[in-house]
């Protein structure tokens, strides 16, 4: 008698449980890979670049057993970070000659590489579209149309413009918001996202906030930058999406987490946790694409090589499905 009682019940329970983590490992590098950032293409794979090695890779998060692809090795430069798609075929990344110890990119090598998929069977064309001479530490890279990209600078607290016609660079937004600290010198504006093609939002990790700033069309300032949040003592927000309401979602860097502010200010983790392994010192994040994944936010980590998870442990750079559906209540309070 009792089991037909029981059966439903836990029945009920047992998904239940599942569904309390949100977080799946779509793939995870060796140890000593530092994925830096992702762009995602309209058939849902990503784009992923490499920070330890200037390698870029393309990765099928929906296929049955994903297996990275390599793109293209960058030999004229030692890292990648930022990347943005400025159509369906063609995407722009930032190279330069740094490393994640001194975070301090050799004076002058800050460029902006273009990578164009043509018809299939054809192999990627890679070219250089410009050198950024003065920039510092270029970082976070969106497209603010086909023609020009944001780029932030993470040591001199600015945007630049980026003509990918002509290669011209100029830079177009400067605020206190966006500096370094003298604590933290190199890493101020880090990942930037456009919301509507009028709002900039941006992190700050040495300040450990997020901000927005509105923008004329091409890309100056049209308000000072506002202050919406402030990430928890001993975390910083690195990169981020934002969703169709215009909310946040964060990595949280050392608090191996991804974290969700609302434009009102109000915030929740909604997957990882700080010392634990499952979301090792994540470095970005994009939503799916398609029908099948647009409530899946991809994430990007490091494996905790800057920032070792508990102090010592170190895994390989992963990418992450954090499926946003499950944290439903928080999310879905004023935006249905
Ligand atoms: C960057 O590093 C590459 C690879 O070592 C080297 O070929 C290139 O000359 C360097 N560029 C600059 C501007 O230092
Ligand atoms: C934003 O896009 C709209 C429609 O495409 C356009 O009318 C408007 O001028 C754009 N604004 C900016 C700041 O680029
Ligand atoms: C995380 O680990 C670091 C290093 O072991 C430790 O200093 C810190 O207190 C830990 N944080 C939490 C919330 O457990």
């Amino acid at each position: 008698m009792y089991h037909f009682i029981l059966a439903p019940l836990l029945c009920a329970i047992v998904p239940l449980s599942l569904a309390l983590d949100p977080t799946r490992l779509v793939y995870q590098f060796p140890k000593g890979t530092w994925i830096e950032n992702l762009a995602v293409r309209p058939s849902g794979s990503l784009l992923l670049t490499l920070i330890t090695t200037p390698d870029l890779y393309l990765l099928d998060p929906l296929a049955a057993d994903p297996k990275p692809q390599l793109i293209h090795h960058f030999s004229s430069s030692l890292w990648l970070t930022g990347i943005t798609e400025t159509d369906p075929n063609t995407y722009y990344l930032i190279g330069a000659n740094a490393t994640y110890e001194t975070l301090s990119p050799t004076p002058g090598s800050n460029r902006i590489y273009r990578v164009h998929f043509p018809q299939p069977p054809n192999p990627p064309e890679i070219s250089v579209t410009a050198v950024v001479e003065n920039a510092v530490f270029l970082n976070g890279l969106v497209t603010l149309n086909p023609t020009t990209l944001l780029a932030s600078d993470s040591t001199l607290g600015a945007v630049w413009a980026i003509d990918t016609t002509s290669g011209a660079s100029r830079i177009v937004l400067q605020d206190s918001l966006m500096l370094p600290a003298t604590d933290i010198p190199k890493l101020g504006i880090n990942g930037i996202r456009l919301f509507s093609n009028h709002t900039l939002y941006f992190t700050n990790s040495a300040q450990a906030l997020l901000a927005t700033i509105r923008i004329h069309a091409d890309g100056t300032a049209a308000s000072p930058a506002k202050k919406i949040a402030s990430a928890a003592t001993g975390t910083f927000y690195d990169d981020f999406a934002i969703d169709r309401y215009g909310d946040a979602l964060l990595t949280t860097g050392p608090g191996d987490s991804i974290e969700e502010v609302r434009r009102d200010g109000s915030s929740m983790i909604i997957a990882g946790a700080v010392n634990t392994t499952e979301i090792a010192q994540p470095t970005s994040a994009q939503f799916g694409r398609t029908l099948e994944d647009s409530h899946v936010l991809y994430v990007t980590t490091a494996g905790g090589l800057a920032i070792p998870i508990d102090g010592d442990v170190v895994v390989g750079g992963q990418v992450l499905a954090v499926d946003t559906r499950k944290s439903e209540r928080f999310r879905m309070m004023g935006k249905i």
